[in-house]
């Protein structure tokens, strides 16, 4: 197979954990055949500093023309502090999602056996945990009206869903529901916000289609506690962006390590793989930073084009890298502590 894929690197770690998804593809693909070409360009803080824009036309058309996009991560504390920046890295991924239709972010969260002795959260509540949250990502509160009053002193962010977008996600949440474990969780806050009543009332209406799929509705408090209590009892989670944003991150910790989730978002257009964490800038240009959420990225890549055996032997892989130790400091503990870079080497030499 033939793929042509846009390479954005994006600020903090991104280029470097993206160098180490770029060996472990490119020695995929010489194995079995495949010919890779990367476009690299521009986005967020990088781009800003290069032509003012966090997403430029010129790396949109890049992203259009290309048959996927390997994304790394945005953000620079630059911007963090400064709350009157007009230009901001974060609005590059939040236009990048919207002009590319990603209007579905695939945020798995599964255990690694033997890591699951390094979660914070007991062996016997996270073993056995595979699920799937589906995050609304081109509408809600991060797209919705926001401004100040006249005063300066009142702010306000609104969030908006429309029936459409709920059930076009929703669609994706019962496809996959149906592909897996037949479990639908729509999480929403449906006891307070009209819009989440929306979102169940939607809901509710397309269980019929999918009569094998047993859904529940639950309120988005209650499932941050059962997350961590009991994440082994989901399978497919459905929720708007924010809710998403939130829950995937505390996902994140039952796996071992924020450095472990990979990430798609799907949609009308060109699908994007991004790890879930962000830039980490204290990490910076030091290679020390896990490229493992970012290996694992462009697995979920190989798989959705159909690349199933590929994307299974980069999963062995990388297993196989933890069990044998060759890990970055942030799962060391005491123990040797690889570089980003040998991390990559180490991967693709074992492909
Ligand atoms: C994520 C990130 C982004 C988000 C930020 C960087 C805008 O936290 O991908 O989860 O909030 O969506
Ligand atoms: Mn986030």
């Amino acid at each position: 197979m033939k793929l042509n894929i846009a390479l954005l690197a994006g600020d903090g770690i991104g280029p470097e954990v993206i160098d180490q998804a770029v060996k472990v593809s490119n020695a995929i693909a010489k194995k079995h055949g495949h010919e890779l070409s990367w476009t690299p360009a521009l986005t967020g803080a990088a781009a800003i500093d290069d032509c003012g824009e966090p997403y430029p036309d010129s790396t949109h058309d890049v992203c259009v023309a290309a048959d996927a996009v390997l994304f790394g991560a945005i953000g620079h504390p630059k911007y963090d502090n400064d709350p009157s920046a007009k230009v901001r890295p974060e609005q590059g991924l939040l236009k990048m999602r919207k002009k590319l239709g990603l209007f579905a972010n695939v945020r798995p969260t599964f255990t690694f056996p033997s890591l699951i002795d390094k979660s914070p959260l007991k062996r016997e509540r996270i073993e056995g945990t595979d699920l799937i949250i589906l995050r609304e990502l081109t509408g809600g509160i991060y797209f919705g009206e926001r401004g100040r009053k006249d005063d300066g002193n009142t702010a306000f962010d609104t969030m908006t869903y429309t029936r459409a977008e709920i059930q076009r996600l929703a669609k994706k949440g019962f496809e996959l529901a149906m592909t897996r474990g037949k479990k639908l969780c729509c999480v929403d806050k449906a006891n307070v916000l009209e819009s989440s009543r929306l979102w169940r009332e939607t809901v509710q209406a397309m269980e019929k289609e999918y009569p094998e799929v047993t859904v529940s509705y639950e309120f988005v408090d209650a499932v941050a506690m059962r997350l961590v209590q009991w994440p082994n009892s989901y399978d497919v989670m459905i929720t708007e962006n924010l809710f998403g944003d939130i829950l995937t991150d505390e996902a994140s910790v039952i796996s071992g390590s924020m450095g472990l989730m990979p990430s798609a978002s799907v949609g009308e257009t060109t699908r994007l793989y991004e790890p879930i964490h962000g830039s980490y800038p204290q990490a910076a240009g030091k290679d020390i930073a896990n490229p493992l959420a970012t290996v694992l990225s462009a697995a979920m890549m190989f798989e959705d084009f159909g690349l199933t055996k590929e994307a299974q032997e980069i999963r062995d892989v990388v297993n196989k890298s933890l069990a044998e130790g060759v890990v970055t400091e942030d799962l060391a503990e005491g123990g040797k502590a690889f570089k980003t870079s040998e991390v990559g080497d180490w991967l693709a030499k074992n492909i």
